[in-house]
């Protein structure tokens, strides 16, 4: 089965084209055919954060782009012989009547190009920012009706999940308009439910238990600030760019090989209370009240940095540590863009072996750890399989999307 992934939820513009054979838990395996993406990071850095209406338009002005990349790379661009029916396309005006820019590109494509060979389109439809989760939405819908290809809608976050159970390697990397090709493909790595998930990303920190494929329950998530949130906002006091998360490891990495220690030692919040939800707005005031006090040289920053990571890690390896025992988790899987940070899956790490825990430990590689199209592609795949099709006429974009 060849599906589609599209993904537009924050400021990633993603599209990915997956050959899929087999089931979930069995014999599933794919290969990536087609994989594109064009990250919005720099544009939104004079922002500090991701700025909702920048990001949709990015989205509108690079979807077909990158689809068209993707079907070139998958060898299913083909040019149609004779001029396609224009008036197929009156329908998609009304589905991208407020992406008019999206709707004039795809028209010219559609009327270009034959319908290439797709069985399944997937596409985020939440958690995320909605002006960007429409810009997605209303591009699969409108293919999905125009080549009569049934749509898949997928919380975003399910990809995350699906993407770190996976033993899929980064190949190599071009820069063609700043794609990425991410894989060549892969499969399901061995393990045993429960699995206790760990996501961590720029919008959410939970720790969610799934005992099957496709099911999921929430035992504990933030009560303010998602992890890489914290990364990012911390960042910014300290001057350093936007997305936070890398700057900030590269300089806690640094204060590590120069042995500069925490000059101030900020709070582990919520640690040991006895639940499983996070909090990570303190943590940014407390750097905020150091930085408001105390005159920022660059030393400041290395001994900020370490200690900030240093805090988020413990917090979240000491969480995670206790869920495990409470839920006698067999797997611990650790998704979302702030599982890329080395520094928290190493202690993670650490902390598994010290405990002598027999649970296996399941992290993607850092190239995909963070947003992309392969990930909705693959969890796509799966409620493919389950039959769990979307009606295109009524899909919507859901900003609050659970996964239990
Ligand atoms: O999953 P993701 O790409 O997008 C969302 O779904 O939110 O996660 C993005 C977040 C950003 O907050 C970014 O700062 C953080 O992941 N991040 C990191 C690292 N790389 C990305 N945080 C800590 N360390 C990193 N190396
Ligand atoms: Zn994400």
């Amino acid at each position: 089965m060849k599906v589609l992934g599209i993904e537009t939820s924050c400021d990633e513009t993603a599209v990915c084209l997956l050959e899929a054979h087999g089931e979930f838990g069995s014999d599933f395996s794919f290969s990536v055919l087609g994989n594109a993406l064009l990250s919005q990071a720099a544009l939104h850095a004079q922002y500090g954060g991701v700025f909702p209406n920048l990001a949709k338009r990015e989205h509108a002005k690079n979807l077909v782009p990158l689809f068209e990349q993707v079907l070139k790379d998958a060898g299913e661009l083909r040019t149609a012989a004779s001029p396609q029916a224009g008036v197929a396309l009156l329908p998609l005006k009304e589905i991208l009547s407020r992406e008019p820019e999206l709707f004039s590109a795809l028209a010219a494509f559609l009327l270009r190009y034959e319908k290439p060979d797709i069985d399944c389109i997937a596409v985020t439809h939440g958690p995320g920012l909605e002006p960007a989760l429409w810009v997605g939405i209303n591009f699969a819908r409108a293919l999905s009706l125009y080549w009569n290809i049934p749509l898949v809608a997928v919380n975003h976050m399910e990809g995350h999940i699906v993407m770190s159970m996976m033993s899929a390697s980064p190949s190599g990397h071009s820069n063609i308009l700043q794609n990425i090709e991410m894989n060549s493909g892969g499969a399901l790595r061995k393990f045993e439910f429960p699995v206790l998930a760990l996501l961590i990303s720029g919008g959410h920190t939970e720790l969610v238990l799934s005992e099957a494929f496709g099911t999921y329950k929430l035992i504990g998530q933030t009560r303010d600030d998602a992890a890489g949130e914290a990364f990012d906002k911390v960042a910014r006091l300290l001057g350093l760019g936007y997305p936070g998360g890398p700057e900030i490891s590269r300089l806690a990495h640094e204060a590590r090989e120069k042995n500069i220690s925490a000059g101030a030692v900020l709070p582990r919040p919520m640690m040991s209370e006895d639940n499983f939800d996070f909090s990570f707005s303190g943590l940014k005031t407390a750097v905020r009240k150091i930085v408001e006090q105390e005159p920022l040289t660059e030393e400041k920053k290395l001994q900020l940095a370490r200690e900030f990571e240093d805090a988020v890690a413990d917090v979240l390896v000491g969480k995670t540590m206790r869920a495990l025992e409470e839920y006698g988790a067999q797997t611990v899987l650790v998704g979302g863009g702030v599982s890329a940070n080395v520094h928290i899956r190493t202690r993670l790490a650490e902390a598994l072996e010290k405990a002598g825990s027999p649970a296996q430990l399941l992290i993607p590689p850092p190239e995909l750890a963070t947003d992309n199209a392969l990930m909705i592609a693959l969890s796509g795949y799966f409620h493919a399989t389950q039959k769990d099709f979307a009606d295109p006429f009524a899909l919507t974009a859901q900003g609050n999307l659970k996964l239990a």
